[in-house]
């Protein structure tokens, strides 16, 4: 069966004779700790804003979080639905922008929605399509072309080749977390599986890790993919051959945007342009 913890942390619990509490990242305790760790994060942002200019209609953002990308789409002018299926995570988001008229937040599953309208621009950011495996994403494809307006764009990121690398090998090491009262040392351990299709994700504060104490570990669990399995998979499920355009990030990590629509149109359009 597979474990939601890796064998580092577990071994590393087992040292101070601690008990682990798993705790899933994105609700509970963990939405706090991703928004200290990813909510400043300004990658996508620019991306998404220059795709949004370009559409007509409303925007779907799947998996929105606490609205990292969201808040500066509605900011922007955009009426935005935004689905995710942790309650806890669209909370915040909700007190980013309270009563916004421009902005539903809808807790739905990104395999398995039916709004009652279209959407120009459907994207996906963090690259948390790859929280889907390949059925969870034929599920998802299928629901994005129907909820996708007639030329409308999908959208989502994607760890480029370079970043996909540092998720063929598990590693475990402490990273500063910032906080209210200053940085935090947790570890991070990454532990591959699967022969490098999946990894399992912990993190552990540091201070935490206490005799005989229970502990809280926040967790996920990833698939590993690549453009090339992702271009596939969206030609075959209806969609055109995606654009691939690097995404633009502070830190470096090399992240590309993939950029699809549905199978006809994109040949309509080119054809309306050259009229
Ligand atoms: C990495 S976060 C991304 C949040 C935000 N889009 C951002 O850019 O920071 C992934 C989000 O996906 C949500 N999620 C996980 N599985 C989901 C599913 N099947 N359907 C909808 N949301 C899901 C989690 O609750 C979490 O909020």
């Amino acid at each position: 069966m597979s474990s939601s913890l890796t064998e580092a942390v577990v071994a590393r619990l087992c040292t101070v004779g601690a008990v682990p509490k798993e705790q899933d990242l994105y609700s509970g305790a963990g939405t706090d700790f991703y928004d200290r760790l990813v909510g400043p994060d300004r990658a996508e942002i620019r991306e998404m804003l220059a795709l949004a200019r370009d559409t007509e209609g409303p925007i779907l953002d799947l998996a929105a979080g606490t609205g990292r990308l969201t808040v500066p789409l509605v900011r922007s002018g955009k009426r935005v639905t935004a689905i995710d299926l942790s309650d806890d995570m669209l909370a915040r988001l909700r007190r980013a922008l309270p009563e916004h008229a421009m902005l539903e937040c809808v807790v739905a599953d990104m395999r398995d929605f039916s709004l009652p309208q279209q959407f120009g621009l459907v994207i996906i950011g963090a690259t948390s399509i790859t929280l889907l495996d390949r059925v969870a994403r034929s599920l998802l494809y299928a629901n994005v072309r129907r909820h996708l307006a007639p030329h409308g764009v999908f959208a989502f990121t994607l760890a480029g080749d370079a970043s996909a690398q540092t998720f063929s090998v598990s590693t475990d090491r402490e990273i500063e977390v910032p906080g209210p009262d200053g940085a935090e040392t947790y570890l991070f351990s990454q532990q591959v599986e699967e022969d490098g299709a999946a990894r399992v994700v912990n993190w552990v504060r540091a201070a935490d890790l206490t005799e005989g104490g229970e502990v809280t570990v926040l967790t996920s669990r990833l698939r590993v993919l690549d453009r090339a399995e992702l271009s596939r998979e969206l030609v075959e499920a209806g969609f055109s051959v995606p654009a691939i355009s690097p995404v633009r990030t502070l830190g470096g990590e090399d992240i590309v945007l993939l950029t699809t629509t549905c199978a006809g149109h994109s040949e309509e359009r080119d054809a309306d342009a050259s009229r």
